[in-house]
């Protein structure tokens, strides 16, 4: 059911974890199922993203997009980072099936979330960036998980 790329990055799942001080937190929850992730992102005085970190209560469908997403990412400008589409998260993971292309939802909003607050952090403007509609940020902000 799952690809041996999805299963590598669910079982091995890269960059999991917290960045202090980050340039942009964002942090998302699904539509569909209610599951929630959070995406940190170190961004260096020239918009490059220099390291990416996430923490997910999200399934493993989740944990393998994310990882996977935040490899992608990585080492990329700002203006690239928002171009990484779930779908290319997919492409990249080999597929997943139908019932699960939700969960790689959450990577890419999760992200865009990050460069909103990023955006806002540092009054620039990102070209295309929108506020995600599942940008819980604000509601979660106070509380720590
Ligand atoms: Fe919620 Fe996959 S079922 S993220």
């Amino acid at each position: 059911m799952y690809s041996e790329k999805v299963m590598d990055h669910f079982q091995n799942p890269r960059n999991v974890g917290e960045i202090e001080n980050a340039s942009g937190v964002g942090t998302v929850g699904n539509a569909k199922c209610g599951d929630i992730m959070r995406m940190y992102l170190d961004i260096d005085d020239d918009g490059i993203i220099r390291d990416c970190k996430f923490k997910t209560f999200g399934c493993g469908a989740a944990v393998a997009t994310s990882s996977m997403a935040t490899e992608l990412v990585k080492g990329k400008t700002v203006q690239e980072a928002l171009e990484i589409t779930n779908k290319a998260v997919m492409e990249a993971l080999d597929g997943l099936p139908p019932v699960k292309v939700h969960c790689s939802l959450l990577a890419e909003e999760a992200i865009h979330a990050a460069l909103w607050d990023y955006a806002q952090k540092h009054d620039i403007k990102i070209e295309g960036l929108e506020k995600p509609k599942s940008d819980i940020s604000e509601e979660e902000d106070e509380e720590d998980y």
